[in-house]
């Protein structure tokens, strides 16, 4: 996966530097800002802050302003992925090439580490140095907040621990996907729309790029987890098969599975042709993750 183009991989950089300065004023509480800190600056991919913040660039809005909402999508996913991977979840033991959260810092902390990066994604959102209309502020806090909770995200992720052990039928796993993956990156796009002050237009097209392309990411993501390489994926292979979960490989196999991604993500370029040439960067984005191996 490549950013080349020269905004992704502008806004890439700026959301790093934000993230690693964010809770500098801080007061120290035992280990909790450590183990936020340990697993939020380890060097995920950032892909949501990106579509975030260069769809907020394509609508017309101002990038800078938008960082707060790019590094709070960001606490978000990482909490989900310190609570994915405790022994009561997943139960794996490497995440972004480092030992997980609570295999460091003790299940109880790293608990605790995903529930306050949960809640810092809100204070930052709702600072009031934020220089955006507050309208826009409210639409856009909604927006992930509904993405990221029962109905959307972790919705998503109880479905995925109800399915271990026992066959879904495609419509479910299609569902319980678009849940635990699609729903955020759908948030990051109209987040970015929103904050912009786009058209409605403009909003669902961006969510439909989204849904599709969160849809192709997924089974992507389950691709990897049979066929990937651990350091290079800086987690687990095969994590999927020991907990019996259900995915697009165990419905399709691989095969049929490549060829989905490559349409979802041709679909999901598609949705992006009111934007002409200013659209470029989402469509890199897009094929850059077709042939992801990490
Ligand atoms: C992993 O997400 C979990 C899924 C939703 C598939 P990413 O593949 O974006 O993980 P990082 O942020 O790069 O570590
Ligand atoms: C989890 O999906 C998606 C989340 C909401 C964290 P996975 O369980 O497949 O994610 P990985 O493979 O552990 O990153
Ligand atoms: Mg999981
Ligand atoms: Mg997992
Ligand atoms: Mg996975």
């Amino acid at each position: 996966m490549s950013m080349e183009n020269q905004h992704l991989e502008a806004h890439r950089l700026r959301v790093e530097e934000w993230l690693r300065n964010c809770f500098q004023d801080r007061e120290p509480r035992g280990d909790l800002y450590d183990a936020m800190r340990y697993s939020l600056l380890a060097g995920g991919k950032r892909i949501r802050p990106v579509f975030l913040l260069e769809t907020c660039r394509i609508c017309g809005g101002d990038p800078e302003a938008a960082l707060p909402f790019a590094g709070a999508i960001e606490m978000i996913h990482t909490y989900s992925l310190i609570h994915d991977d405790l022994p009561c979840m997943d139960d794996d033991d490497l995440r972004r090439g480092r030992p997980t959260n609570h295999k460091v810092y003790g299940e109880a902390t790293a608990v605790l580490a995903g529930d306050a990066l949960l809640t810092a994604a809100f204070e930052f959102m709702l600072d009031p140095a934020v220089s955006l209309p507050p309208e826009r502020v409210l639409d856009a806090a909604g927006v992930l907040a509904r993405a990221a909770g029962g109905q959307g995200m972790v919705g998503g992720q109880i479905l995925d621990m109800a399915g271990e052990g026992h066959s879904l039928g495609l419509h479910e796993v299609e569902e319980l996907q678009k849940l635990k993956t699609g729903a955020l990156i759908a948030a990051a796009t109209e987040i970015g729309c929103a904050l912009a002050g786009g058209t409605a237009e403009q909003r669902q097209a961006v969510r439909r790029y989204a849904e599709r392309l969160g849809l192709a990411f997924q089974i992507q993501d389950d691709i990897l987890d049979v066929v990937g390489d651990e350091a290079t994926l800086g987690k687990p292979v095969g994590s999927d098969a020991k907990s019996e979960k259900n995915t697009f490989v165990t419905l399709k196999g691989l095969e049929e599975c490549r060829e989905l991604v490559v349409k979802l993500t041709q679909d999901a370029v598609g949705a992006l042709s009111c934007f002409g040439a200013e659209g470029d960067g989402l469509c890199q984005l897009a094929e850059s993750l077709v042939n992801r191996e990490k």
